[in-house]
């Protein structure tokens, strides 16, 4: 099953701002909506379009329109903050909700809310999470929405640890994971190295 990892020059330089541990929670927000953007701008090329007819004030002619719903889930908390820079983009996408934590002793997946949205069924669905570390909240998301009947499904993530995408490939081998960075590995906490820290307080400026 496809990884796909970002190797462009604006990604890799925002996400070096990300990483610093001393770039402000505002900073922090902008960068990561502003990767979120641009890895959805590659990502939806196999976006279907119609062909449809239009009135432009020189007369008639053929435009193209999205051809089926699209739906982000972030996984709350930390995978609002790629919602906007998505939604910025396509600003017709519906938004689903799904509300983890990680037990931080146990690193295993607690679910506290989940919420789907009309049509995604039929729907493009992108489910974005800053974080991919042992794959625990990401096969999780995606059980769950596959049981909401989505049929075309992506995960989206900033950064990947070796050991989340194994987990995430074995689970779910038909669904395209991409990353803006594949990292070296877990540490003993189930902390991403180098990774940028605990998302979540980075975007919320928690802790
Ligand atoms: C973080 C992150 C992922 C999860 C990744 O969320 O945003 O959802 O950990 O870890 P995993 O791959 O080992 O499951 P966290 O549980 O800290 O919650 P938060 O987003 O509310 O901070
Ligand atoms: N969740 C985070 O926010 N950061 C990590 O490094 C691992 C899980």
């Amino acid at each position: 099953m496809a990884f796909t990892e970002f190797k462009h020059p604006l990604i890799l330089d925002k996400l070096t701002r990300m990483r610093k541990s001393d770039t402000s929670t505002k900073d922090f927000r902008e960068n990561l909506n502003e990767i979120a953007g641009l890895m959805v701008y590659e990502i939806a090329r196999d976006i279907p379009v119609s062909k449809i007819s239009i009135n432009t004030p020189m007369g008639k002619t053929y435009g193209f329109t999205i051809d089926m719903p699209v739906v982000i889930v972030p996984i709350l908390r930390a995978g609002l903050g790629m919602v906007s820079g998505i939604q910025q983009l396509i600003p017709t996408a519906r938004i689903a909700h799904i509300g983890l934590y990680r037990d931080e002793e146990t690193l295993k997946t607690h679910q506290y809310f989940a919420k789907t949205t009309k049509d995604i069924t039929e729907a493009y669905t992108l489910i974005v999470d800053p974080m991919l570390a042992t794959g625990g909240s990401a096969i999780t998301a995606i059980d769950i929405v596959k049981k909401w009947g989505a049929k075309q499904i992506k995960f989206i993530c900033l950064v990947a640890a070796p050991e989340g995408v194994k987990a995430l490939q074995k689970a779910h081998p038909e669904i395209e994971i991409y990353a803006a960075a594949l990292d070296e590995k877990l540490d003993e906490k189930g902390y991403i190295v180098p990774g940028l820290g605990d998302a979540g307080d980075r975007i919320f400026g928690t802790k």
